[in-house]
């Protein structure tokens, strides 16, 4: 039966195990998201300044991520996290502890909002495992890949590892799992090149790069 809560001492790891049992594809969906981030940063000969998380569950990505940021060559990376579960944040500080506090930066967003990435600093990479799904729908998935093209520098990596097929019990109507196709042409559409992917059973890891030939509105409000 699926975890819905975190309570008790081990909940987030519980709750994390529950979905690595039920959907045993993630471990090579993430292990793409990292292989990923790994050959972009050797393509472009840089270490990542910052690197953005959507939805951070237990932070077992991101722990890797940063794990392979720091075997780039440059110092000084940073990785912003978001999420809507203040347990999981809670969760997320204590796991990732043993980095420099100035380099993690955890903030408590609801990816529905559609002003969700109103102030948040710029980004050279932006990833997200199993999460976009759980948003409401085409609407949100579209203003998640605006708020992207918006906050990626030019020449920046958007990975986003998510369901590409539809469940049974998925309302037809409200959609929230959508094909590989519909991702690469919102992505397109908002200045995206070098779309690809893999596919790892339900899930597929979908990486496309920031064109450094088209600019996106940037919406001003800092932090
Ligand atoms: C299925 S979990 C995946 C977590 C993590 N990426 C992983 O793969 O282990 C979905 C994540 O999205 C977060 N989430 C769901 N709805 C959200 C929302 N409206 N705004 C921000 N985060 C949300 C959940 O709290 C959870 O961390």
């Amino acid at each position: 039966m699926a975890l819905s809560d975190f309570t008790g001492p081990t909940g987030v790891d519980d709750w994390s195990a529950d979905l690595d049992r039920r959907w045993p594809e993630r471990g090579a969906a993430a292990r793409a998201v990292v292989a990923r981030i790994a050959a972009w940063a050797v393509e472009q000969n840089v270490r990542p300044a910052r690197a953005l998380e959507l939805g951070i569950g237990a932070c077992h990505l991101s722990a890797a991520v940063l794990d392979v940021i720091d075997q780039c060559p440059v110092v000084g990376a940073g990785y912003t996290g978001l999420d809507i579960e203040p347990r999981l944040l809670d969760h997320g500080r204590s796991r990732l502890s043993h980095h420099d506090p100035a380099r993690i930066d955890l903030h408590q967003v609801d990816l529905n909002d559609s002003n969700w990435s109103v102030g948040l600093p710029p980004v050279d990479v932006t990833f997200s495992l199993q999460s976009i799904h759980d948003l409401a729908g085409y609407q949100a998935l579209q203003n998640i890949y605006q708020g992207l093209a918006e906050l990626l520098r030019p020449g920046g990596l958007l990975i986003n590892a998510d369901f590409v097929e539809a469940f049974p019990q998925d309302d037809p109507q409200k959609p929230r799992r959508f094909p590989v196709s519909t991702h690469e042409d919102l992505l397109t559409a908002r200045g995206f090149s070098q779309f690809s992917h893999s596919r790892h059973g339900k899930l597929a890891c979908m990486s496309a790069i920031r064109s450094a030939r088209f600019p996106v509105a940037v919406r001003s409000c800092p932090l």
